[in-house]
Order: C-alpha cells, then structure tokens, then sequence
C-alpha cells in the first residue's frame, strides 16, 4: 500500500477514537482543551506508536490504543503551550487556543491535556510493569522536552548558536516525543530493552529530520497548506539552521525579525536562501538523520511494519511545502 494511504487511513482511525474520547466534554475549559484535537492533525505520534506495537508483537496495537492517543495528547499540550510562546494566531487550520479564548484558558487546556495522557498510557492493556515504564518513558520525554523549548525561546536572544546546539534542542523539543512514542510502543507489546532502545533511537533520529522539515515549511509553506502563521520563525528570528548556515554564509536575516513581516520580504529571504544553497545544505543534513534513523531497525526481522516506519522517515523530510 502507498504510505500517503495508509497515513491517511491510520489517521482516520485515530480521529474516531479522539472525536469519542473529546467531542462532547462540558465546560469551557473542557471545549478549549479539545479545541486543536479536534481540529485534525497529522496524528503520526500515535500511528508510531502503534506501529511500533506491531513491529514487536502483531496484533497489539489495538489493546494499547489509550497509549497511542496519549502520545497525541501529549503533543497537543505541547502546541497549545508553544503557540502562546511563539505569539501564533493560526494552528491545524484554526485559531490557536489562547487567541480563541484567552492565555490562562490555554495554559490551563494544555495542562489538563498533560494530565490525561498518563492517565490514558494507564487504560491502555497490557502489563503493570510495562505501563509503569512508559508512563515513566513519557515523563521523561516531557521533562526534555520543556528544556528544548527553553532552549528555543532563548536562543533567539543570540547570535552565536551552533548547529551542535540546535540538534541538542530539536531533539529534545521535537525528537524525543517521537523517540518516546516508538519506545511506548514496543514496551506495551513487551519488546526487550535493545529493541525499545533501538525503536527510541528510531524516533529521536527521525524527529530530528522531521523538525528541519517543519523549519522549512515554516519559511517555504503558505498558511493553507501548514495551517500554521507563515514564517513565524523568520519574524521571531528563531535560531533555526536554516538561519545558523545563512549566518555562517554570511546572509543576515535580522532585518526580518519583525513582527510586519510582508509577503514581498518572505519571497525576498527564500530567493536568497535558495540562491545561496543553503535551502540545499539543510536539506541535505535532514538526510543524513533519516539515514540515521533507518539503520536503527537493522536488528528487525522484515515485517510490514518495519517497512513503513522505514518509509515514514523519509516521509518526515518529503512532506511538503
Ligand atoms: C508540529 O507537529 C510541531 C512540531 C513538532 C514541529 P506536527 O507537524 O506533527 O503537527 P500536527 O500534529 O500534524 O498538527
Ligand atoms: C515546536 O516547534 C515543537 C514543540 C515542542 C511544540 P515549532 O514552534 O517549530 O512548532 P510549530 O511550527 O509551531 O508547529
Ligand atoms: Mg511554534
Ligand atoms: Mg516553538
Ligand atoms: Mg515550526
């Protein structure tokens, strides 16, 4: 089957289970929670997981389904919390929680969504001992992720970050959820410690490409198509590596770090990042993660599902703009 369908597929099954679990809570600050979950998404954190499920015991994803939403639900806390940080009006097509209803509603939202995911990991069948480890997978993979987002948030007061020192942040703010689903996932099917290992090497490596992806659709993408505010980074002059390699090529993209930003001065930046090559180069580092993140899953037997997580990290960096 071609991956985009069975994306497409897996991200409906997931969409039911949500629209039951968030659909029709009472309250507002129940309805601002379920605001972004309900307004779509890609849902490839819990499609990980259950493949990932999969890979080490056939069949499981269904029983550990609570667990795949939780990863959703986790991330959704996530954009909630970030969207405030980064000043976005628009996510999954929608207003954001914080313009729809107010700052401490969606600090509130995110958090209520932050306790339901470990309660969500508990639903989910399988051992005690493999709930109690991923429900402790799950906070650790929070605790890393709130210091990439700090890391993000204060490199933008600097002028001198290394490329060394985006990785580090993108793998904790984006690569470990990832690492975390695919680590989830095979310790509810019972996967021994190298293949959770493996799985969790498979996620970190993979969401670091995912994160340069979303840092080009971010320059690159209209608001249709990611859903998203259109070059937010270049307005809050986010330390991406597409802005780490203009500075090391001598391209200085302060002067864009406003928040008027036209539409005439994003094409203008685009021009000469492509011009340059450093479009290219960042490309051509989001590569080398997802080759990275392939040779994890040497150690599987082929399988199906080995084959799409296989076909998901090149996915991560082919996803458009
Ligand atoms: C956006 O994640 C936040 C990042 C980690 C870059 P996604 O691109 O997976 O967003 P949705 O879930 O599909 O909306
Ligand atoms: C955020 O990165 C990653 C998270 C942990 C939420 P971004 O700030 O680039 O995510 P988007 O582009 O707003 O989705
Ligand atoms: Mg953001
Ligand atoms: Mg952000
Ligand atoms: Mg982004």
């Amino acid at each position: 089957m071609e991956l985009d369908a069975y994306l497409e597929g897996a991200a409906e099954q997931i969409d039911i289970v949500l629209d039951r679990e968030f659909g029709s809570l009472p309250g507002v600050l129940n309805k601002a929670s379920a605001h972004l979950i309900l307004a779509g998404g890609k849902r490839l954190r819990p499609i990980v997981v259950m493949l990932a499920a999969d890979l080490i015991q056939k069949g499981t994803s269904q029983s550990i389904l609570p667990a795949a939403l939780a990863l959703e639900v986790t991330h959704t806390f996530t954009l909630v919390h970030d969207d405030i940080m980064d000043g976005d009006v628009a996510r999954r097509g929608v207003p954001t929680v914080h313009t729809k209803w107010d700052e401490p509603t969606a600090i509130l939202a995110g958090d209520v969504l932050y306790a339901h995911a470990f309660e969500l990991i508990c639903a989910a069948m399988a051992s005690d001992l493999a709930k109690v480890r991923s429900v402790s997978i799950l906070a650790g993979a929070c605790a890393n992720l709130c210091d990439g987002q700090h890391k993000d948030i204060h490199f933008g007061n600097r002028d001198n970050v290394t490329e060394e020192e985006y990785i580090e942040m993108v793998s904790k703010k984006t690569g470990v959820l990832y690492a975390a689903s695919a680590a989830i996932g095979g310790t509810l099917a019972e996967g021994t410690a190298q293949q959770v290992n493996s799985l969790y090497e498979w996620g970190l490596n993979s969401g670091i490409a995912f994160q340069i992806q979303d840092d080009l659709i971010d320059l690159m993408a209209d608001s249709a198509t990611s859903g998203k505010d259109r070059a937010s980074d270049l307005r809050e002059g986010k330390q991406t590596l597409v802005a780490i390699l203009a500075r090391e090529k001598g391209i200085d993209l302060t002067k864009y770090r406003k928040p008027a930003l036209t539409d005439a001065e994003i094409d203008e930046a685009i021009h000469l990042l492509e011009e340059s090559g450093v479009i290219a180069d960042v490309r051509k580092k989001a590569l080398e993660h997802v080759e990275q993140a392939k040779t994890t899953l040497d150690q599987f037997p082929d399988s199906q599902e080995k084959e799409i997580l296989i076909q998901i990290a090149s996915y991560f960096v082919s996803r458009g703009y």
